[in-house]
């Protein structure tokens, strides 16, 4: 294994997409943001220098971050933010990790511009467990707002009322050919006839889940989160924010232009952005003036689709890839999430739409709960996080009259290698909603899913604990509940939250706390020097 040596500098850039110009935060004036490439068990050392004018954290989405929690990146979280003028050394190391993930601010809006791809290679020698594709090519998936993101969710959050919808969707940065500013400016994926390509799937958008579609074309799925899965093919993939998705696609045609989509999934009465953002894929030797073979978007409401596909994915299990899925549990938890309403002084409304885990809308400190966790600094949060709900809800059925939540800086602690299981129901209370909860520190189990109330005499009966898909983000579906396992067996705090950064700013989050273990190895290892201070 090697140390990779990289230099972030976040700045301003000036953009223009859909016809007018705004200065946005970037990192090396590149929107996307560099790709970071690493072997897997590399040690990655990141100099992130903030050159703007809003404090900045960056987090490396999907690293397990072993250990070196200092450096996961979400503020006030397992840091201070890096101030204007500052730097900050991110170094970790990617133990036993390979594949696609990503890396984005962690603090306010600003991961709306400030994001990139991470690729790991598998080590030297070792091959992908499916036929080597001839090329790899990275897909970002974004939103575009014409304001400004920080006017748009300080706004919100000043109203009471959700945020503007994005204007457009992105693909590697462009909205492509259906927006009427940008008919030149669209992402080209060029290929050869008969070479297989490996997609790179991102999606970095705010608060949309994605259908992804190249017209003409099948995927074959391989790996979600930088998990190997078991193979299987489909024309649309699903993927929510957070996710990452590497596809083969084999181009078989001899020549052609052909429209790749990207289109949201919504199936709650919720407002979003309807712009499908397009790229085109082009076979070499194409002319310029060859029409471009379309594809429709899937409807915007096809649950069916979205279910099948979640269905098709399985963990790889195989023999050098087998899924370790805990079996007996030291946590048994559950965890209502969705929506409330709170009074708000200082909102132009009086109230406010709040989110809640197990009814309590979180309150991000002052300052970093891993450093008050580490330095026994009382003061900053309380361990006292509930494991389950306040009460029975009818989750999918009547809405309370009250649908008032309580405020706190709350987490759960758990011993060391404790494994635990963690069942997540949407509470639908003010609206059905998809939320694709992202914990940090650990991958996890899908062990179960489905839609409606959780049957905790029944469901369990069902779960895959054989070759459940694993990953670091997954969507509860609008009005059901998932079921994830994990080892708690890195010792930090971790975050755990809704990936919608709407639902997250209104404050659906919580972290665990995870003590050290006796063995030389399992315990954090001390704070960097140049650790940021609030
Ligand atoms: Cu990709 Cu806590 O985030």
């Amino acid at each position: 294994c090697r140390v990779r040596h990289y230099h972030f500098n976040v700045m301003m850039k000036n953009t223009t997409r859909l016809c007018s110009t705004k200065p946005i935060v970037v990192v090396n004036g590149k929107f996307p943001g560099p790709t970071l490439y690493a072997g897997e068990d590399d040690t990655v050392l990141v100099r992130v220098t903030n050159h703007v004018h809003y404090n900045i954290t960056i987090h490396w989405h999907g690293v397990k971050q072993i250990r070196t929690g200092w450096s996961d990146g979400p503020a006030y979280v397992t840091q201070c933010p890096i101030q204007p003028g500052q730097n900050y050394v991110y170094n970790f190391t990617l133990t036993g990790q390979r594949g696609t993930l990503w890396w984005h601010a962690h603090i306010l809006w600003l991961r709306s511009t400030v994001h990139g791809a991470i690729v790991i290679l598998p080590k030297r020698g070792v091959p992908y467990p499916f036929p080597t594709p001839d090329k790899e090519v990275i897909v970002i998936l974004a939103e575009w707002w014409k304001s400004d993101t920080e006017a748009v969710i300080n706004q919100a959050m000043q109203s009471g009322l959700a945020p503007n919808v994005s204007d457009s969707h992105l693909i590697n940065g462009h909205p492509g050919l259906l927006s009427n500013c940008s008919s030149k400016g669209g992402f080209t994926l060029n290929v050869h006839s008969g070479k297989t390509y490996m997609l790179r799937v991102i999606n970095a958008a705010l608060n949309e889940d994605l259908f992804f579609k190249v017209a003409g074309h099948d995927f074959t799925v391989v790996e979600v989160d930088a998990t190997y899965t078991k193979p299987f093919s489909t024309d649309t993939l699903l993927i929510t924010p957070g996710q990452t998705t590497n596809v083969l696609l084999t181009a078989d045609k001899s020549s052609g232009k052909y429209l790749i989509t990207i289109s949201p999934f919504v199936d709650a009465p919720v407002a979003f952005d309807n712009v499908t953002g397009t790229a085109t894929l082009q076979y070499s030797g194409t002319l310029a003036t060859a029409a471009t073979t379309l594809v429709k978007p899937p409807p915007q409401n096809s649950s069916q689709l979205a279910n099948n596909y979640i269905t098709w994915l399985r963990s790889l299990n195989s023999n050098k890839y087998p899924a370790k899925v805990p079996l007996k549990l030291d946590h048994s938890l559950m965890f209502t999430v969705g929506l409330g309403v709170n009074p708000c002084a200082a909102c132009s409304n009086g109230r406010r739409v709040v989110a809640d885990i197990n009814n309590f809308t979180f309150v991000m400190p002052t300052f970093a709960m891993l450093q008050a966790h580490y330095f026994n600094v009382s003061g900053v949060f309380t361990d006292d996080f509930p494991g389950n709900p306040p009460m029975t809800f009818n989750y999918s059925g009547n809405t309370p009259s009250n649908l008032q939540t309580n405020n706190g800086t709350k987490a759960y602690r758990m011993a060391y290698n404790s494994s635990v299981q963690v069942v997540i129901q949407d509470t639908a209370f003010l609206a059905p909603e998809s939320h694709p909860v992202h914990l940090h520190g650990f991958n996890f189990f899908q062990v179960g899913r489905g839609l409606g109330d959780f049957d905790s005499k029944n469901d369990p009966k069902k779960f895959n604990l054989v070759d459940p898909v694993e990953r670091n983000t997954i969507a509860v579906p609008a009005g059901g509940w998932i079921a994830i396992r994990f080892i708690a067996n890195n010792p930090g705090v971790w975050f755990l939250h809704c990936h919608f950064e709407v639902h997250t700013s209104w404050g659906l989050k919580m972290a665990f706390v995870v003590d050290n273990g006796e063995g030389p190895n399992e315990s954090i290892l001390p704070p960097p020097h140049d650790l940021p201070s609030c």
